[in-house]
């Protein structure tokens, strides 16, 4: 370990210099001190990687200086030395933080056993440190799980947009994690000590949506019997969430983009423009520029959120994460509970991972703590798909008009019944192995090809 400090006290010049000397050849840098006292005028004028010191001295003695290195030089390994006989100093040392001690007089070659050990560890605790603070920054989310590369484009972006205060757009399909994210962007921005207001813009109707916006005047309308502070204003010096923004009616649109130009509104009824300092992430799990299309949506308004704009994997775009997600639901649910589940056996793993999740990641979490509440051993064996598992490629999707006279019952049962067929066909007639597919057990499916009266020879065998 060359290069490393030492500091070495001892009021026993003979001992200084024999571990001066050893400690010197093995390519330590090493200042000698003969008193606890000594040592702390040092130690505040430049750091150590290493302090040895005898335990017996005159004035402070080496656990006192142990114990104040470790308040003020945590950084500081310390080794301690004793005389022959006295373990009980030894003993309070290593209780006192003492990395290690060694018996007086000290061998050389226990000596520098001790201190590349202690330089080891030492390497160690400040690489995890360092890890664990990247990890914190990359990737500690307030909760966010998920380490596939669409993901981690997500959090880089986070990341470079959260400090300054732009708008931001989160897209995504329902349930991938929009509104952790938007919160995420707050905690992790300057304005993280500032409130986040959050608005769900489609759970309003229009002219509340505005008077909830931007704040209505007192008389403005039936009703409006004093006057209201919008969410733009209570939202000042922090970050207006606006969820669903798709949903936000035309007229409500005219007006939020002026806001988002201006920086000023007036409230409902108002004449005197109100100014805020708010900056506002918007989600929606539409595709706006389809809104735009349809003209649905003002096309200035859309390029202006679509500045910055943060897309969100669907769960069947990075299955991958998938195994993790269902493990952190699986304890966070364990806890909540209070159920002793730990994990989730391989087949259970199979069957999350053939379905194509339409929900996202809050269908999976449901998924999971249904399984959860219902396990009662460490291992999930099992777990209830939603629907059976089997979801629907697009175009096979049943249609209303498919609903006859036998109203919704017949449709199912006919739709179960060409599931049934198919799996059968494909499994050449097979019924394990068609239950397998299909995700239920032989049992079920016989009883099920009995129910809907399915009979072999419906079944071409290719
Ligand atoms: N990456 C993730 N790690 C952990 N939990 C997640 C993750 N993504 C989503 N969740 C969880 O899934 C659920 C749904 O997430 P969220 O509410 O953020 O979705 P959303 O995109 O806003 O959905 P919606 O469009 O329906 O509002 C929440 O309980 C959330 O905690
Ligand atoms: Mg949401």
């Amino acid at each position: 370990m060359s290069g490393a400090r030492v500091l070495v006290v001892d009021d026993d010049r003979a001992v200084r210099n024999a571990l001066m000397v050893n400690l010197s050849k093995a390519g330590y840098e090493v200042t000698l001190v003969a008193s606890a006292e000594e040592a702390l005028d040092v130690l505040r004028r430049s750091p150590f990687d290493l302090l040895i010191t005898d335990v017996k001295m005159p004035g402070k003695s080496g656990v006192e200086l142990l114990q104040v290195t470790r308040v003020h030089w945590p950084d500081t390994r310390v080794v301690v030395m004793t005389g022959f006989g006295s373990v009980r100093d030894a003993v309070a040392a290593m209780q006192a933080g003492a990395v290690d001690y060694l018996i007086k007089p000290v061998e050389r070659d226990e000596l520098l056993l001790v201190f590349s050990r202690a330089l080891q560890t030492r390497a160690m605790q400040r690489e995890l440190q360092q890890l664990r603070r990247e990890v914190d920054e990359k990737y500690g989310f307030h909760d966010i799980i998920g380490a596939a590369p669409a993901m981690r484009e997500v959090y880089a972006q986070v990341q470079a947009v959260a400090d300054s205060s732009a708008l931001v757009l989160v897209q995504g399909e329902t349930g991938t994690g929009k509104d952790l994210i938007a919160h995420a962007i707050h905690y992790r921005s300057r304005r993280s000590h500032g409130p986040i207001v959050v608005v769900n813009c489609g759970a309003l109707p229009e002219n509340l949506l505005e008077s909830e916006l931007f704040g209505h005047e007192r008389g403005s309308f039936t009703g409006a019997v004093r006057q209201h502070q919008g969410k733009f204003e209570q939202a000042d010096g922090g970050t207006l969430f606006l969820d669903e923004i798709g949903e936000i009616p035309a007229t409500t649109q005219v007006k939020l983009l002026r806001v988002l130009e201006g920086g000023t509104f007036t409230r409902v009824g108002g004449e005197h423009p109100v100014s805020v300092d708010v900056r506002v992430v918007a989600a929606t799990n539409r595709d706006l520029r389809e809104e735009v299309k349809r003209g649905a949506f003002r096309a200035d308004l859309y390029y202006r959120l679509n500045v910055f704009a943060i897309r969100l994997p669907p769960l069947r775009d990075r299955r991958d994460d998938i195994p993790v997600l269902a493990g952190h639901f699986v304890k966070k649910f364990a806890a909540r509970h209070g159920r002793p589940c730990t994990h989730l056996a391989a087949g259970a793993l199979a069957s999350l991972l053939s379905y194509s999740w339409p929900g996202n990641v809050r269908e999976l979490e449901h998924v999971m703590e249904r399984a959860v509440i219902l396990g009662n051993t460490p291992e999930i064996a099992a777990v209830q798909m939603p629907d059976g598992g089997i979801e629907l490629p697009e175009d096979a999707r049943p249609r209303l008009d498919d609903v006859g006279p036998g109203g919704l019952p017949d449709a199912l049962d006919s739709y179960e019944r060409a599931l049934i067929t198919e799996a059968l066909q494909e499994a050449g007639g097979v019924q394990a192995r068609a239950a397998r597919r299909l995700g239920i057990s032989r049992s079920n499916l016989n009883y099920r090809i009995n129910r809907l009266a399915i009979t072999l020879q419906e079944i071409r065998f290719s």
